[in-house]
């Protein structure tokens, strides 16, 4: 119910806070602290992004919020509580760096929370699992807070991690947004070209980063409407936004994706890289895994383009192709 979903909000709400005040005034605290400022993030960011500190003792949130049956049940649906025993509840998320994640309406509905301890056991990362106000891969961390730092968003970063956002926004790019652990959806393409016309995808330097830019770019083409532009930048090996904005700082990093590489020649540069262009089966293997692609693009400018550089990589003609398109296709955007 609207009431119950009311409520789950300001639970949520308060135990950020709550998480909030611990990151201050725990006996951790100063450990904690110097983790943030080890990785070089300002009280300013941490409180721009609610950063907080998840208690150690194993049933902080639990002690402060289940105060009867009903808030009980709550914590548990709202994950920030578990049970392996019948009734006896412990917190979810113990001895964490904690990242709440806001819709973006600024409401807290789930949150991501970091070990700081190398030699801690478990996931680097602990993430919400689904509840009945959190959908993963319609989220996007950092997106309420980037709305809040900008009247208008010209471009946004999509870029892979928590750490990123914040080291990002604490020198002045205060337009990245995170894909909460799962790749770029159709939704939050959607999601993102509602809020601005130009998408840059700026994954890790690695193997992971460049398949996760793949699929972004697969999950991207039927959004690709007239005036929408969908970029990537890749970063040099075993480097992050993170690692890297510490480096050279805000103005090299920027340069980067001052010559983005464009949907269109990404498209063509990551098919022909397994694709033997100088014989013909290469030529019409290519072929083959490109129209499909672009049939998917709802914009004919961007269609046509696509094809005359496709139609130059096969030596054809660009009328040749567009025979072979199946034209009609729904406007999406
Ligand atoms: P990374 O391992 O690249 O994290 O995972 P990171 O942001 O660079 O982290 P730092 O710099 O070590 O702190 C990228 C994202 O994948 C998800 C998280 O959302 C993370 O931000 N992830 C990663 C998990 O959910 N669980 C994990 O154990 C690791
Ligand atoms: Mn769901
Ligand atoms: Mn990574
Ligand atoms: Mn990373
Ligand atoms: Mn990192």
């Amino acid at each position: 119910s609207t009431e119950q979903k009311r409520s789950d909000y300001e639970l949520m709400m308060h135990v950020a806070k709550f998480y909030q005040h611990q990151l201050k005034h725990h006996a951790k605290s100063s450990q904690v602290i110097e983790y943030l400022k080890g990785r070089g993030l300002s009280g300013e960011t941490a409180k721009q992004f609610m950063i907080g500190y998840a208690p150690s003792e194993w049933d902080s949130v639990c002690k402060t919020f289940a105060k009867n049956q009903d808030s009980k049940k709550q914590l548990l649906e709202l994950k920030l509580a578990s049970e392996k025993t019948a009734g006896r509840q412990f917190d979810f998320f113990r001895d964490r760096l904690m990242f709440p994640i806001r819709d973006k309406r600024g409401r807290v509905i789930a949150f991501g929370g970091r070990v700081m301890n190398s030699d801690d056991n478990g996931p680097k990362y602990l993430n919400s699992p689904e509840t009945r106000i959190f959908h993963k891969g319609f989220e996007l961390y950092g997106l309420y807070e980037a709305k809040q730092a900008n009247k208008k968003l010209d471009q946004i970063l999509v870029v892979e991690g928590y750490m990123d956002v914040v080291a990002l926004a604490e020198k002045g790019i205060n337009y990245a947004v995170a894909a909460l652990g799962t790749a770029t959806t159709p939704e939050h393409i959607h999601t993102l070209f509602r809020t601005t016309d130009r998408i840059i995808c700026c994954y890790d330097g690695d193997r992971a980063g460049r398949d996760a830019a793949w699929r972004a770019l697969e999950n991207a083409l039927p959004y690709l409407n007239h005036g929408k532009a969908l970029e990537f930048v890749f970063l040099p090996d075993g480097e992050d936004p993170d690692s890297l904005v510490q480096k050279e700082g805000r103005e090299a990093f920027e340069l980067r994706y001052d010559d983005a590489t464009d949907f269109s020649a990404y498209l063509f540069d990551r098919l022909a890289q397994e694709i033997n262009l100088t014989t013909d089966a290469g030529k019409s293997k290519l072929l083959q895994q490109a129209l499909p692609l672009i049939e998917k693009v709802p914009s004919d400018f961007y269609q046509e383009n696509l094809l005359e550089k496709l139609a130059r990589l096969i030596g054809r003609t660009r009328a040749q192709l567009q025979k072979k398109i199946n034209t009609p296709k729904q406007q999406q955007g």
